[in-house]
Protein backbone atom coordinates (compact mmCIF):
# COMPACT_ATOMS: atom_id res chain seq x y z
CA UNK A 1 0.00 0.00 0.00
CA UNK A 2 1.14 3.60 -1.00
CA UNK A 3 2.16 5.16 2.27
CA UNK A 4 -0.25 8.10 3.31
CA UNK A 5 1.29 11.63 2.24
CA UNK A 6 1.37 13.32 5.94
CA UNK A 7 -1.35 16.47 5.88
CA UNK A 8 -0.61 20.26 5.41
CA UNK A 9 -2.39 23.21 6.42
CA UNK A 10 -2.89 26.69 4.53
CA UNK A 11 -4.07 29.65 6.37
CA UNK A 12 -5.48 32.26 4.55
CA UNK A 13 -4.31 35.76 5.86
CA UNK A 14 -3.94 37.68 2.86
CA UNK A 15 -6.97 39.64 2.14
CA UNK A 16 -8.11 43.23 1.08
CA UNK A 17 -5.98 44.74 4.11
CA UNK A 18 -9.57 46.74 5.14
CA UNK A 19 -8.74 48.94 8.19
CA UNK A 20 -10.19 47.83 11.22
CA UNK A 21 -9.31 50.94 13.12
CA UNK A 22 -8.70 51.45 15.62
CA UNK A 23 -8.31 47.54 16.14
CA UNK A 24 -5.58 47.20 13.90
CA UNK A 25 -3.70 50.11 12.59
CA UNK A 26 -2.38 48.31 9.32
CA UNK A 27 -5.62 46.37 8.53
CA UNK A 28 -4.44 42.50 9.62
CA UNK A 29 -7.53 41.39 11.15
CA UNK A 30 -5.92 38.06 11.57
CA UNK A 31 -3.87 39.98 14.07
CA UNK A 32 -6.79 40.98 16.28
CA UNK A 33 -6.05 40.33 19.84
CA UNK A 34 -8.36 38.09 21.84
CA UNK A 35 -7.35 37.34 25.85
CA UNK A 36 -3.64 39.32 24.46
CA UNK A 37 -3.33 36.93 21.87
CA UNK A 38 -3.51 37.28 18.07
CA UNK A 39 -6.61 35.39 16.50
CA UNK A 40 -3.83 33.84 14.35
CA UNK A 41 -2.07 32.22 17.54
CA UNK A 42 -5.24 30.39 17.82
CA UNK A 43 -5.57 28.99 14.75
CA UNK A 44 -1.92 28.13 14.92
CA UNK A 45 -2.69 25.86 17.65
CA UNK A 46 -5.38 24.32 16.33
CA UNK A 47 -3.23 22.92 13.66
CA UNK A 48 -0.21 22.15 15.59
CA UNK A 49 -2.74 20.19 18.41
CA UNK A 50 -4.25 18.29 15.28
CA UNK A 51 -0.38 16.49 14.11
CA UNK A 52 0.41 18.65 11.20
CA UNK A 53 3.52 20.40 11.21
CA UNK A 54 3.89 21.87 7.49
CA UNK A 55 2.02 25.48 7.40
CA UNK A 56 1.85 28.00 4.32
CA UNK A 57 0.36 31.46 5.53
CA UNK A 58 -1.13 33.51 2.48
CA UNK A 59 -0.01 37.10 3.24
CA UNK A 60 -1.06 40.38 1.09
CA UNK A 61 1.79 42.96 0.18
CA UNK A 62 -0.29 45.14 2.44
CA UNK A 63 -0.02 43.18 5.50
CA UNK A 64 2.34 40.41 5.33
CA UNK A 65 5.13 42.09 7.18
CA UNK A 66 3.71 42.30 10.52
CA UNK A 67 2.00 38.95 10.65
CA UNK A 68 5.36 37.80 9.78
CA UNK A 69 6.97 39.50 12.29
CA UNK A 70 3.90 38.62 14.79
CA UNK A 71 4.01 34.97 14.23
CA UNK A 72 7.68 33.81 13.33
CA UNK A 73 8.84 30.70 11.70
CA UNK A 74 6.49 28.67 13.99
CA UNK A 75 8.82 27.07 16.34
CA UNK A 76 6.88 28.41 19.25
CA UNK A 77 4.16 25.72 18.07
CA UNK A 78 6.71 23.30 16.90
CA UNK A 79 5.38 23.77 13.49
CA UNK A 80 7.11 24.89 10.04
CA UNK A 81 5.96 27.85 8.35
CA UNK A 82 6.14 28.93 4.83
CA UNK A 83 4.85 32.58 3.86
CA UNK A 84 3.40 32.52 0.44
CA UNK A 85 2.78 35.43 -1.05
CA UNK A 86 -0.55 36.67 -2.83
CA UNK A 87 -0.44 39.57 -4.83
CA UNK A 88 -4.17 40.33 -5.16
CA UNK A 89 -6.95 38.96 -2.65
CA UNK A 90 -8.77 37.37 -6.01
CA UNK A 91 -10.70 34.27 -3.94
CA UNK A 92 -9.98 31.90 -1.54
CA UNK A 93 -9.17 29.09 -4.12
CA UNK A 94 -6.72 31.51 -6.13
CA UNK A 95 -5.01 31.70 -2.80
CA UNK A 96 -5.14 27.73 -3.01
CA UNK A 97 -3.62 28.18 -6.57
CA UNK A 98 -0.92 30.46 -4.69
CA UNK A 99 -0.02 27.84 -2.26
CA UNK A 100 0.21 24.92 -4.71
CA UNK A 101 3.91 24.62 -5.32
CA UNK A 102 4.03 24.18 -1.32
CA UNK A 103 0.94 21.83 -1.00
CA UNK A 104 2.10 19.38 -3.91
CA UNK A 105 -0.25 16.15 -3.55
CA UNK A 106 -0.47 16.38 -0.09
CA UNK A 107 -4.18 16.75 1.44
CA UNK A 108 -4.25 19.59 3.77
CA UNK A 109 -6.38 21.72 6.13
CA UNK A 110 -7.53 24.81 4.89
CA UNK A 111 -8.09 27.30 7.40
CA UNK A 112 -9.39 31.00 7.30
CA UNK A 113 -6.64 33.09 9.34
CA UNK A 114 -9.62 35.25 11.05
CA UNK A 115 -11.41 32.51 12.03
CA UNK A 116 -11.78 31.22 15.47
CA UNK A 117 -13.66 28.38 17.24
CA UNK A 118 -14.67 26.84 20.65
CA UNK A 119 -13.06 23.50 19.86
CA UNK A 120 -9.92 21.72 18.28
CA UNK A 121 -9.86 20.36 14.72
CA UNK A 122 -9.00 16.57 15.45
CA UNK A 123 -12.62 15.45 14.93
CA UNK A 124 -12.70 16.94 11.59
CA UNK A 125 -9.40 15.53 10.25
CA UNK A 126 -10.07 12.26 11.81
CA UNK A 127 -13.38 12.18 9.57
CA UNK A 128 -11.23 12.69 6.34
CA UNK A 129 -9.41 9.74 7.44
CA UNK A 130 -11.72 7.87 8.24
CA UNK A 131 -14.60 8.24 5.53
CA UNK A 132 -12.16 8.56 2.46
CA UNK A 133 -14.00 11.68 0.95
CA UNK A 134 -12.08 14.29 -1.14
CA UNK A 135 -12.89 17.49 1.26
CA UNK A 136 -14.92 17.70 5.14
CA UNK A 137 -16.49 20.99 5.40
CA UNK A 138 -17.18 22.43 8.56
CA UNK A 139 -20.81 24.09 9.01
CA UNK A 140 -22.23 25.86 11.75
CA UNK A 141 -26.60 26.69 11.54
CA UNK A 142 -26.73 30.50 11.61
CA UNK A 143 -29.65 33.08 11.65
CA UNK A 144 -27.91 34.88 8.11
CA UNK A 145 -27.03 32.47 6.18
CA UNK A 146 -26.92 35.26 3.70
CA UNK A 147 -23.78 36.22 4.84
CA UNK A 148 -21.61 33.35 4.52
CA UNK A 149 -21.00 30.29 2.19
CA UNK A 150 -24.43 28.03 2.47
CA UNK A 151 -24.47 24.40 2.10
CA UNK A 152 -27.68 21.73 1.51
CA UNK A 153 -26.55 18.42 3.00
CA UNK A 154 -28.32 15.11 3.09
CA UNK A 155 -29.75 13.11 6.28
CA UNK A 156 -26.14 11.51 6.22
CA UNK A 157 -24.34 15.20 6.20
CA UNK A 158 -23.04 14.51 3.01
CA UNK A 159 -23.01 17.97 0.48
CA UNK A 160 -25.46 18.64 -2.09
CA UNK A 161 -24.86 21.58 -3.06
CA UNK A 162 -23.08 25.00 -1.86
CA UNK A 163 -23.90 28.46 -2.65
CA UNK A 164 -21.74 31.88 -2.14
CA UNK A 165 -23.91 34.33 -0.23
CA UNK A 166 -26.86 33.32 -1.93
CA UNK A 167 -30.28 35.92 -1.63
CA UNK A 168 -32.68 32.65 -1.34
CA UNK A 169 -30.01 30.30 1.02
CA UNK A 170 -31.30 26.65 0.81
CA UNK A 171 -30.47 26.05 4.47
CA UNK A 172 -28.86 27.92 7.62
CA UNK A 173 -25.95 25.65 7.40
CA UNK A 174 -23.23 28.45 7.09
CA UNK A 175 -19.39 27.02 5.79
CA UNK A 176 -17.31 28.24 8.93
CA UNK A 177 -13.74 28.68 6.75
CA UNK A 178 -12.48 25.52 7.96
CA UNK A 179 -11.84 22.88 4.98
CA UNK A 180 -10.14 19.46 4.39
CA UNK A 181 -9.33 18.56 1.38
CA UNK A 182 -7.44 15.48 -1.29
CA UNK A 183 -5.27 16.84 -4.17
CA UNK A 184 -8.42 16.54 -6.00
CA UNK A 185 -9.67 19.98 -5.24
CA UNK A 186 -6.67 20.94 -7.63
CA UNK A 187 -8.33 19.96 -10.40
CA UNK A 188 -11.51 21.29 -9.27
CA UNK A 189 -9.75 24.91 -9.48
CA UNK A 190 -8.65 24.39 -12.39
CA UNK A 191 -11.93 23.63 -13.95
CA UNK A 192 -13.85 27.13 -12.70
CA UNK A 193 -14.21 30.52 -13.78
CA UNK A 194 -14.00 33.58 -11.74
CA UNK A 195 -17.60 34.53 -9.93
CA UNK A 196 -19.68 37.57 -10.61
CA UNK A 197 -17.48 39.60 -7.72
CA UNK A 198 -14.49 38.34 -10.44
CA UNK A 199 -13.13 35.78 -7.35
CA UNK A 200 -12.35 32.55 -7.58
CA UNK A 201 -14.64 30.93 -4.73
CA UNK A 202 -14.04 27.70 -3.04
CA UNK A 203 -17.12 27.06 -2.61
CA UNK A 204 -17.73 26.59 -6.52
CA UNK A 205 -14.34 24.91 -6.43
CA UNK A 206 -16.42 21.91 -3.70
CA UNK A 207 -19.50 22.34 -6.15
CA UNK A 208 -17.75 20.99 -9.26
CA UNK A 209 -16.06 17.97 -6.75
CA UNK A 210 -19.66 17.23 -6.10
CA UNK A 211 -20.57 17.60 -9.46
CA UNK A 212 -18.10 14.94 -10.75
CA UNK A 213 -19.30 12.75 -8.69
CA UNK A 214 -16.19 12.91 -5.83
CA UNK A 215 -17.86 13.09 -2.31
CA UNK A 216 -17.85 15.87 0.11
CA UNK A 217 -18.70 15.84 3.52
CA UNK A 218 -19.83 17.51 6.48
CA UNK A 219 -19.33 18.64 10.11
CA UNK A 220 -21.17 20.08 12.36
CA UNK A 221 -19.60 22.66 14.28
CA UNK A 222 -21.07 21.92 18.04
CA UNK A 223 -18.98 25.23 19.81
CA UNK A 224 -19.30 28.76 19.40
CA UNK A 225 -17.65 30.29 16.20
CA UNK A 226 -16.85 33.84 16.18
CA UNK A 227 -16.15 36.29 13.41
CA UNK A 228 -14.47 38.88 14.93
CA UNK A 229 -14.75 42.09 12.73
CA UNK A 230 -16.63 44.25 15.01
CA UNK A 231 -16.44 45.85 18.58
CA UNK A 232 -19.59 43.38 19.50
CA UNK A 233 -18.10 40.50 18.35
CA UNK A 234 -14.34 41.48 19.53
CA UNK A 235 -15.83 41.88 23.27
CA UNK A 236 -18.30 38.49 22.94
CA UNK A 237 -15.18 36.56 21.69
CA UNK A 238 -13.00 38.16 24.61
CA UNK A 239 -15.24 37.08 27.02
CA UNK A 240 -15.68 33.31 25.92
CA UNK A 241 -12.22 33.20 25.56
CA UNK A 242 -11.77 34.47 29.09
CA UNK A 243 -14.20 32.24 30.62
CA UNK A 244 -13.30 29.37 28.78
CA UNK A 245 -10.24 28.93 28.70
CA UNK A 246 -7.65 31.09 30.90
CA UNK A 247 -6.82 30.14 34.50
CA UNK A 248 -5.51 31.68 37.57
CA UNK A 249 -1.85 32.52 36.92
CA UNK A 250 0.22 35.41 38.82
CA UNK A 251 3.65 35.61 37.20
CA UNK A 252 3.57 39.49 37.88
CA UNK A 253 4.61 41.36 40.50
CA UNK A 254 1.31 41.92 42.33
CA UNK A 255 1.41 44.21 46.15
CA UNK A 256 -0.52 42.38 49.31
CA UNK A 257 -2.68 45.36 49.16
CA UNK A 258 -4.82 44.24 46.18
CA UNK A 259 -7.32 42.03 46.50
CA UNK A 260 -7.72 39.38 43.78
CA UNK A 261 -10.37 36.98 43.10
CA UNK A 262 -11.50 34.22 40.46
CA UNK A 263 -9.62 33.56 37.13
CA UNK A 264 -6.99 36.27 36.83
CA UNK A 265 -3.77 36.12 34.94
CA UNK A 266 -0.95 38.33 35.92
CA UNK A 267 1.53 37.78 33.08
CA UNK A 268 5.44 38.17 33.85
CA UNK A 269 6.91 42.04 33.88
CA UNK A 270 3.10 43.14 34.90
CA UNK A 271 3.12 45.30 38.32
CA UNK A 272 0.04 45.89 40.16
CA UNK A 273 -0.66 48.18 43.12
CA UNK A 274 -3.38 48.66 45.50
CA UNK A 275 -6.19 47.79 42.98
CA UNK A 276 -8.73 44.89 43.12
CA UNK A 277 -8.92 42.32 40.26
CA UNK A 278 -11.75 40.17 39.47
CA UNK A 279 -11.47 37.18 37.18
CA UNK A 280 -11.88 36.38 34.77
CA UNK A 281 -9.50 38.69 33.07
CA UNK A 282 -5.77 39.21 32.45
CA UNK A 283 -2.88 41.74 32.26
CA UNK A 284 -0.50 41.61 29.97
CA UNK A 285 3.85 41.80 30.31
CA UNK A 286 5.05 44.99 31.66
CA UNK A 287 1.48 46.63 31.98
CA UNK A 288 1.41 48.60 35.39
CA UNK A 289 -2.04 48.97 37.46
CA UNK A 290 -2.05 51.35 40.38
CA UNK A 291 -5.47 52.20 42.55
CA UNK A 292 -8.12 50.56 40.03
CA UNK A 293 -10.62 48.50 40.01
CA UNK A 294 -10.24 45.60 36.93
CA UNK A 295 -13.79 43.73 36.78
CA UNK A 296 -14.74 40.72 34.96
CA UNK A 297 -14.01 39.87 31.35
CA UNK A 298 -10.81 42.42 30.77
CA UNK A 299 -7.88 42.17 28.60
CA UNK A 300 -5.29 44.62 29.39
CA UNK A 301 -2.82 44.68 26.61
CA UNK A 302 1.41 44.55 27.36
CA UNK A 303 2.40 47.82 28.55
CA UNK A 304 -0.53 49.77 29.53
CA UNK A 305 -0.92 51.81 32.38
CA UNK A 306 -4.10 51.94 34.15
CA UNK A 307 -4.17 54.38 37.27
CA UNK A 308 -7.34 55.19 39.09
CA UNK A 309 -9.58 53.44 37.15
CA UNK A 310 -12.45 51.60 37.20
CA UNK A 311 -12.90 49.06 34.08
CA UNK A 312 -14.91 46.21 32.88
CA UNK A 313 -15.64 44.15 30.19
CA UNK A 314 -13.22 46.15 28.12
CA UNK A 315 -10.53 45.28 25.68
CA UNK A 316 -7.62 47.83 26.23
CA UNK A 317 -5.10 46.80 24.21
CA UNK A 318 -1.22 47.03 23.90
CA UNK A 319 0.37 50.73 25.38
CA UNK A 320 -2.67 52.34 26.41
CA UNK A 321 -3.31 54.77 29.40
CA UNK A 322 -6.31 55.34 31.22
CA UNK A 323 -6.09 57.21 34.01
CA UNK A 324 -8.63 58.49 36.22
CA UNK A 325 -11.69 57.36 34.67
CA UNK A 326 -14.60 56.52 37.02
CA UNK A 327 -15.93 53.95 34.81
CA UNK A 328 -14.91 52.15 31.97
CA UNK A 329 -16.96 49.11 30.69
CA UNK A 330 -17.93 47.35 27.19
CA UNK A 331 -15.04 49.59 25.60
CA UNK A 332 -12.16 49.17 22.87
CA UNK A 333 -9.50 50.94 23.36
CA UNK A 334 -6.30 50.91 20.44
CA UNK A 335 -2.95 50.07 20.87
CA UNK A 336 -1.47 54.12 22.28
CA UNK A 337 -4.46 55.27 23.17
CA UNK A 338 -4.70 57.48 25.85
CA UNK A 339 -8.15 58.31 28.14
CA UNK A 340 -7.00 60.48 30.62
CA UNK A 341 -9.32 62.82 32.64
CA UNK A 342 -7.15 65.56 34.25
CA UNK A 343 -9.52 68.29 35.98
CA UNK A 344 -11.83 66.66 38.96
CA UNK A 345 -13.92 69.72 39.93
CA UNK A 346 -15.47 70.07 36.40
CA UNK A 347 -17.86 67.22 35.07
CA UNK A 348 -16.28 67.44 31.43
CA UNK A 349 -13.60 65.19 30.51
CA UNK A 350 -10.43 65.92 28.18
CA UNK A 351 -9.53 63.26 26.35
CA UNK A 352 -6.89 62.43 24.24
CA UNK A 353 -7.83 59.72 22.20
CA UNK A 354 -4.84 58.20 19.53
CA UNK A 355 -5.64 58.36 16.03
CA UNK A 356 -8.67 57.13 14.79
CA UNK A 357 -10.37 55.92 18.12
CA UNK A 358 -13.13 56.15 18.64
CA UNK A 359 -14.60 57.75 22.03
CA UNK A 360 -18.20 57.31 23.34
CA UNK A 361 -18.79 59.55 27.04
O1 LIG B 1 -16.27 33.39 7.54
C1 LIG B 1 -16.75 32.30 6.77
C2 LIG B 1 -16.94 32.71 5.32
O2 LIG B 1 -15.62 33.05 4.82
C3 LIG B 1 -17.57 31.57 4.50
O3 LIG B 1 -18.89 31.32 4.92
C4 LIG B 1 -17.57 31.94 3.01
O4 LIG B 1 -18.05 30.85 2.25
C5 LIG B 1 -16.16 32.31 2.56
O5 LIG B 1 -16.14 32.74 1.22
C6 LIG B 1 -15.58 33.42 3.44
O6 LIG B 1 -16.30 34.61 3.22
P1 LIG B 1 -15.76 36.05 3.63
O7 LIG B 1 -16.50 37.08 2.86
O8 LIG B 1 -15.76 36.17 5.12
O9 LIG B 1 -14.24 36.01 3.14
P2 LIG B 1 -13.12 37.09 3.33
O10 LIG B 1 -12.99 37.87 2.07
O11 LIG B 1 -13.30 37.84 4.63
O12 LIG B 1 -11.82 36.20 3.48
C7 LIG B 1 -11.69 35.23 4.47
C8 LIG B 1 -10.19 35.07 4.85
O13 LIG B 1 -9.41 34.69 3.71
C9 LIG B 1 -9.54 36.34 5.40
O14 LIG B 1 -8.68 35.96 6.46
C10 LIG B 1 -8.76 36.90 4.23
C11 LIG B 1 -8.39 35.65 3.45
N1 LIG B 1 -8.29 35.83 1.97
C12 LIG B 1 -9.40 36.25 1.28
C13 LIG B 1 -9.38 36.41 -0.09
C14 LIG B 1 -10.59 36.85 -0.85
C15 LIG B 1 -7.10 35.56 1.31
O15 LIG B 1 -6.09 35.18 1.95
N2 LIG B 1 -7.06 35.73 -0.06
C16 LIG B 1 -8.14 36.15 -0.80
O16 LIG B 1 -8.02 36.27 -2.04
Amino acid sequence: MAEEKRMKALILSGGKGTRLRPLTHTGAKQLVPIANRPILAYVLENIANAGIKEVGIIISPETGAEIKSTIGDGSRWGVSIRYILQEEPKGLAHAVLVGKEFLGDSPFVMYLGDNLIGCGIEKFVETFRTTGADAVILLKPVDNPQSFGVAETDSTGRILSLEEKPKNPKSNLALVGIYIFSVEIHRAISEIKPSARGELEITDAIQRLITVGRTVRSHILDTWWLDTGKKDDLLAANTIVLDEWFKRRIDGDVDSSTQITGRVTVEKGATVRGSTLRGPMVIGAGAVVEESFIGPFTSIGAGTIIKKSIIEHSVILAGAEISHIDRLEDSLIGRNAKVVKCHFKHEALRLMIGDDSVVEV
